[in-house]
């Protein structure tokens, strides 16, 4: 989708429509209708906004003249955040896509009511959420009337006050750096959508080393043999009773200098967990083709870093398997070892992703990294805990949760955090290997999938942002769809921002 910034009048745009965001407040709301009056030279019959009041959830078309005028609420002004503008320009495109709208313009806020926001902030902000909220995923529709009505194609950003125009770089700053995050996002939503039949270890690693060649970042792929020569039992595992063979992917982006220690980012890469021999329910199960969320939106955030040229070294690590049961599956009762030589004792085959990244956490200690995140589709009892509202973060360095924890405030792609308490770690003791990947009963699901990661932490910085709850919605939200959601892609690469700019 094509985005731009115009500086001329807003007639001489030629859109099929236009967006406009409104307050709640009854004086801003009419000073606003005067301004769309006087900017397009028209005028609004008042009987046409029917209820509409400008609250937060509200959005109408007017016709007026020639001209489609589309109202979204921000709801009042002293409630505003980043995050209503981000929520009214949502259903302000969506609205214009169930139009049929083509070319859209929209008016960029402008509002010093947020603090420590820029404006190149809020165009960042209508930018991604313009791109998130217009998503689909509808290439297997053969007939063209099930597929979704023809998106919008063109939004012009632009502003009522010629003052503006003195932002005009700052605006398109935000708008090429929100494009650049936004498209990265749909990226990692389009790999969670594809089927299990379409993506599986193989096909995933093909898809990304095939990216790469368009970006500055590079791809590795270590095949079976790789991973068996390396000794990682965890991926060895869980993959054994697929007909899939499992893959590990090393991604490498030097921003950099040559010497700075690098940020790695874990992804876990399930490309179907159907639980293996502890086989999951059918109800839902379809939903697994998903749990490689984590992976990508590792893959995600190369696809962002790389195009935003961050000046920082990162390296993107990604086991790749497909859990399934089979006459050659990894069972209950039995004892691996992982890549840096613990041994685990399997009490459930569905606590599959903390063996894949038992052995990608302790791989990552090779690169001395400054800090290591990963993201993982781990736990069910996530969801339980704060529903899909925020993903859990959890780790050995309050810093670094706590940046973490910012970034997610500033793109909504939001974390809370969860103890790691050593009261918690007996309850993964095992009695007859070094950890067992389950815990004895319902209690604390979540952190124990952390503690267990906790066992296999190098000598690094490292927060675990657990995305079952976010990856994944049984819903369409404003911004998101049903389905893959691309959760974790806007985190991390903010956290990196965030680095980059020495915040
Ligand atoms: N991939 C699942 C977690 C999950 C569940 C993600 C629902 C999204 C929605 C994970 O591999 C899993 O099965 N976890 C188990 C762990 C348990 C066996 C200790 C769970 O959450 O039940
Ligand atoms: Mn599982
Ligand atoms: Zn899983």
């Amino acid at each position: 989708m094509k985005i731009t910034f115009e500086k001329s009048r807003i007639d001489k745009i030629g859109a099929d429509a236009c967006l406009f965001l409104f307050y709640q407040d009854k004086k801003l709301f009419n000073e606003e209708l005067s301004v769309i009056e006087n900017l397009m030279k028209c005028k609004i019959a008042r009987v046409s906004l029917e209820d509409f009041e400008g609250k937060q959830n509200q959005t109408v078309l007017v016709y007026s003249g020639d001209h489609r005028i589309i109202l979204s609420g921000l709801g009042f002004r002293k409630d505003l955040t980043l995050e209503r503008i981000r929520k009214a320009v949502a259903r302000g495109v969506k609205k214009a896509k169930s139009l049929k709208i083509r070319k859209l313009a929209m008016e960029i806020l402008q509002d010093q009511t947020l603090e420590g926001v820029e404006i190149e902030d809020v165009a960042r902000a209508q930018t991604i959420s313009s791109i998130l909220a217009l998503y689909t995923f509808d290439k297997y529709f053969t007939n063209k009337e099930n597929r979704e009505i023809p998106g919008v194609k063109e939004i012009v950003l632009f502003s009522q006050y010629n003052s503006l125009t003195k932002y005009s770089k700052d605006i398109e700053r935000g708008i090429i750096s929100g494009k650049i995050v936004g498209e990265a996002t749909n990226f990692a939503r389009d790999l969670g959508n594809e089927p299990s039949n379409v993506i599986y270890p193989e096909t995933f690693a093909d898809i990304v080393v095939k990216q790469s060649k368009n970006r500055p970042y590079t791809v590795e792929v270590l095949d079976k043999k790789s991973i068996t020569k390396l000794k990682m039992g965890g991926v060895l595992e869980v993959a054994r009773g697929s007909g899939r063979e499992p893959r590990f992917l090393v991604i490498k982006y030097n921003g950099g200098r040559k010497n700075d220690s690098p940020y790695v980012i874990v992804g876990k890469g399930v490309t179907f967990d159907s639980g293996g021999i502890s086989i999951k329910p059918a109800a839902g199960m379809g939903l697994m083709k998903v749990d490689m969320g984590g992976g990508a939106a590792v893959v995600g955030v190369f696809e962002a870093i790389s195009q935003l040229k961050l000046p920082l070294n990162v390296i993107g690590l990604i086991p790749l398997v497909e859990n399934m049961p089979s006459g050659n599956s990894f069972k209950p009762g039995d004892v691996i070892t992982a890549y840096n030589g613990m041994t685990i004792e399997v009490d459930n085959t569905d606590a599959e992703g903390r063996l894949i990244l038992a052995d990608a956490l302790s791989y990552a200690s090779k690169y001395k990294p400054k800090a290591v995140i990963d993201m993982a589709t781990l736990t069910g009892a996530s969801i339980v805990a704060i529903g899909s509202v925020a993903s859990i973060v959890m780790g050995n360095d309050p810093e670094l949760v706590q940046k973490l924890s910012l970034a997610g405030e500033q793109t909504y792609d939001r974390v809370w955090e969860l103890p790691l308490w050593e009261e918690y770690d007996s309850m993964i003791d095992s009695e007859i290997a070094d950890v067992k990947n389950s815990g004895q009963t319902r209690q604390a699901g979540t952190i124990l999938g952390g503690m267990f990661l906790k066992r296999f932490i190098g000598d690094y910085p490292w927060a675990h942002v657990d995305i079952a709850a976010t990856a994944m919605r049984d819903r369409e939200t404003d911004y998101d769809p049903k389905n893959a959601s691309g959760a974790g892609v806007r985190l991390v690469t903010q956290f990196l921002m965030n680095e980059a700019h020495g915040n």
